[in-house]
């Protein structure tokens, strides 16, 4: 990694040395938290009274039709049989929230400022704008009879109008579930299914990196045979050629012509459904994880505004994809839900070239920058050069998310990018969660690189040991969180037990999050990375079930074993086990080419393996249970920590998979 000594940073400090808020970050703040003790008190205030802080937080922040009155109902002690929920007795539309709340105050405001793959090319929408547009989508929705309560499939790029497409569900009440356009036909398909869709809205084609993205064909080829799909809404993105169903397909500009700029929201509960979000868990079926209308954005808005500490003026952007959760909380609702201006960007950081983020900085002002480690990574091995040669004067705030960030990386976000002027916020939290839980805040909490520091407020994180017994002061454990708070996911599409069992039976009366994470003795926390078969890799997360669900099917492959293993650039990058059937002897090369071209049929184009070892069998106990533990040693290339073997049925099938690793 090229590393410039930056002018501001004392020599000798080690990136995991506690770095003061820089005075810029603190000059100006208007925040409720500018302070450590400001964090301090605010977070009691919450952990005390979580009523009436979140009462106060949601009348100050959205646009209610009914006021609550009600706090939170519910505890994880009753997951089992009823839901949790916040303001239950309120009555809203969030896109009020999101839109006509801002339009007299800042109606000219830009919402959206979209920079495309071409650098330079931009659109903007002004939140009058945005409103009028979001108004003929929701029209055009209702013309091809969306009820409340129905679910739509939102599978696009990172254009407009996917932010469009969603808040025009959410106007009529619509239950939005965005894919993400990397995912196959296989992959939608599933989705479409699980969540009963009957409505799609796509693109022609996406742009990436100056390649398209046959959004439409791959939409086409998921529907194929699906007689439950009435209509697809399809945006024109590059006037690509499509194949096109007469009776099914719409356009979206021939839909959005001539509806009605001004239309009345639908008026639902605070607890309906806002959005399902489909994520990888431990076994081969993702699940569709619910969002309700005001909890979620009463977070989402809370979070965004005091984590980053928005202020009038920022120009806000967040790197991730709308197809993913950091897409849904910091591009579309939070930033719209705050007034802000949020920047929506469709290409890559390396198109053309590594400094294309810094080159969109400079040109837009940006002030607020979120993106995500493996991004980083990426770019500093590129070279400091095509950071230093623009101006980043205008930065104020530095985030990240979706994984753990190396120290090393860190520090060169921290003093390339942020010239010592800015804070980081090193973000935890998951698609369940609906917003950022452990995190500094930007003006008053001095960072360590790597720890993603303190809770926020109404977070509650505790460190379980194996026996459930909790770790008090420094040390480490599994990760849950003691407390529910607005924004968490409440069950799972369809599949209340399934919701109860992933995240509740482990350890009883909190939420397990998954994670490992220590402590240490200034009440840092520095998430050690998945402790359950989840793997994280580039940002995207997957399930090791999944793969090996996708390996099976392969006719050659008897059985497969998928675990992470460090990766450089990507965080974890994919290893993969695998027995053959008897008879069969294709190389492990060959192999490992029909297994990608499997994984991106089945799951998609970012689902890749990247070593794949031949083994005679995998270790098992003797009642047949995989011993996953030595897959990852092996493959974290620590084949001398492998514990305890004298439980395997075959000891022996150790010594081969020892011999022939591939790290
Ligand atoms: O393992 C944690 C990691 O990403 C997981 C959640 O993934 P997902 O639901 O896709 O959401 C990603 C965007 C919020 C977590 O269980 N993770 C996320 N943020 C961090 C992180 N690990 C370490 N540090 C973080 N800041």
């Amino acid at each position: 990694m090229s590393h410039d000594a930056a002018p501001n940073t004392p020599a000798r400090r080690a990136p995991t040395d506690l770095h003061p808020v820089p005075a810029r970050v603190r000059e100006g703040s208007a925040s409720s938290i500018q302070t450590l003790d400001d964090w301090r008190r605010v977070w009691m205030a919450a952990k005390t009274d979580p009523d009436a802080f979140w009462l106060r937080e949601t009348q100050a922040r959205l646009r209610w039709r009914t006021t609550p009155t009600q706090g939170l109902h519910g505890s994880f002690h009753d997951i089992a049989d009823s839901q949790v929920a916040w303001f239950a007795d309120g009555t809203l539309n969030i896109t009020e929230s999101c839109l006509d709340q801002h339009l007299e105050t800042r109606g000219d405001k830009v919402a959206i400022l979209w920079e495309g793959d071409e650098p330079g090319q931009t659109r903007t929408f002004t939140y009058r704008e945005l409103h009028a547009e979001v108004c003929r989508a929701a029209s055009a929705l209702r013309a091809l009879g969306v009820q409340k309560g129905e679910r739509v499939i939102v599978y696009m790029g990172m254009v407009p109008e996917a932010a469009v497409a969603m808040l025009a569900c959410a106007r009529i009440g619509a239950v939005h579930s965005v894919v993400f356009g990397g995912f196959s036909a296989e992959a939608l398909r599933d989705r479409v299914r699980d969540c009963g869709a009957e409505v799609v809205i796509t693109q022609d084609e996406g742009l990436r990196g100056g390649r398209s993205i046959p959004l439409k064909a791959t939409c086409d080829a998921a529907l194929e045979g699906e007689h439950g799909v009435r209509h697809v809404l399809v945006y024109r993105r590059t006037g690509g050629a499509v194949a096109w169903q007469h009776t099914r397909d719409v356009w979206w500009h021939d839909a959005l012509a001539g509806a009605s700029a001004d239309l009345p929201a639908v008026e639902t509960a605070a607890e309906d459904p806002l959005f399902v979000l489909y994520t990888s868990g431990s076994t081969g079926r993702p699940k569709g994880l619910v969002h309700t209308c005001a909890g979620y954005l009463t977070w989402a808005s809370y979070t965004h505004e005091v984590v980053f500490d928005l202020r009038e003026d920022d120009v806000y952007a967040c790197m991730a994809d709308v197809g993913w959760i950091t897409g849904h909380s910091y591009i579309v609702y939070g930033p719209l839900a705050n007034g802000a201006t949020s920047l929506m960007f469709e290409s890559t950081p390396l198109y053309p070239d590594a400094g294309r983020y810094w080159d969109t900085v400079a040109r837009h002002g940006v002030t607020i920058f979120y993106t995500a480690p493996t991004a980083i990574r990426a770019l500093a091995a590129q070279g400091d050069h095509h950071v230093t040669r623009y101006d980043l004067s205008s930065l104020r705030v530095l985030g990240t998310v979706g994984e753990p960030i190396n120290p090393e990386a860190w520090q060169w976000y921290y003093d390339v990018v942020g010239q010592g002027r800015c804070n980081i916020v090193d973000t935890w939290w998951q698609t369940e969660t609906g917003g950022i839980c452990i995190t500094p805040i930007a003006p008053a909490t001095p960072t360590k690189g790597g720890s993603a520091t303190l809770p926020n407020p109404a977070i509650v994180p505790v460190l379980l040991d194996d026996d459930a017994h909790e770790i008090v002061g420094p040390g480490e454990g599994r990760l849950c969180l003691a407390q529910p708070w607005p924004g968490m996911a409440r069950t799972v599409w369809g599949d209340h037990e399934r919701y109860v069992s992933t995240y509740f039976s482990t350890f009883p009366g909190t939420y397990f999050t998954g994670d490992g994470c220590r402590r240490d003795s200034d009440g840092y926390h520095w998430i050690t990375g998945r402790v359950d078969d989840v793997i994280n890799v580039a940002g995207h997360r997957m399930g090791t079930a999944e793969f090996e669900a996708v390996l099976v099917s392969v006719d050659a492959i008897a059985e497969a074993g998928v675990v992470g293993f460090p990766h450089p650039i990507k965080g974890q990058g994919v290893y993969a086990y695998v027995v053959l059937q008897p008879g069969q002897q294709p190389d492990d090369e060959a192999l490992l080419t029909l297994a990608n071209a499997t994984c991106r049929a089945q799951i998609g184009a970012h689902a890749r393996i990247d070593l794949l070892q031949l083994v005679p069998g995998l270790p098992k106990t003797r009642s047949g249970k995989v011993m996953r533990r030595i897959l990852r040693k092996v493959a974290e290339g620590e084949p001398d920590k492998l514990g305890d073997v004298s439980t395997l049925a075959d000891p022996s099938v150790v010594a081969a998979i020892v011999a022939g690793a591939k790290v």
